[in-house]
């Protein structure tokens, strides 16, 4: 069966700390997931029979949106459910009818740069030491989606 969207609920947390937790080096806690559930973005999980291949949470601004998480589960990677989920992440944007996507990734994400990349993604800045990082702090580069 096709995988599909569908709202993340609190009831997912654990299925989506596991994965979270094994597929970044700086994992989104709980907590953050719980305030995005709170602050009403638009947390989606992917899956198909049941099973979890990955989840994506947008964040609503005025004239666009921000893509904070987008992760597949590591058993699902390289079979295309990235760019999958990531279209369908980007229809979502579209019927929030705004101009674009953005996003920050960081330059040491060689698998999320090329997934963003062959998504049409183009990159707009570098904010300078944005991200902590073992050996102090990590530079993002700034992405950007036209819808
Ligand atoms: C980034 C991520 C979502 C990609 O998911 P995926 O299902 O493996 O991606 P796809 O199979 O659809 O690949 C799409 C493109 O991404 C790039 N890509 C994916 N994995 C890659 C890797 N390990 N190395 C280099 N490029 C990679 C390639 O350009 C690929 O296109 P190609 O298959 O034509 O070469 C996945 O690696 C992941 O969950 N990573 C951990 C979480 C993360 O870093 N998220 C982004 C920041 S929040």
């Amino acid at each position: 069966m096709k995988p599909a969207l569908r709202d993340l609920v609190i009831a997912d947390l654990d299925n989506v700390l596991s994965i979270e937790q094994r597929v970044h080096a700086h994992p989104w806690t709980r907590g953050n997931f719980l305030d995005a559930l709170k602050s009403d973005y638009v947390c989606q999980v992917y899956e198909a029979q049941g099973k979890m291949l990955g989840y994506a949470v947008l964040m609503p601004a005025v004239d666009e949106v921000h893509l904070l998480n987008i992760s597949i589960g590591a058993e699902y990677q390289r079979q295309g459910m990235g760019s999958a989920l990531l279209d369908e992440m980007l229809n979502v944007a579209r019927d929030l009818n705004v101009q674009r996507v953005i996003l920050e990734v960081r330059p040491s994400n060689m698998a999320a740069l090329g997934l963003y990349r062959k998504a049409g993604f183009s990159e707009l800045a570098v904010r300078r030491g944005y991200y902590p990082a073992a050996n102090g702090r990590e530079d993002a580069i700034v992405m950007e989606c036209r819808l």
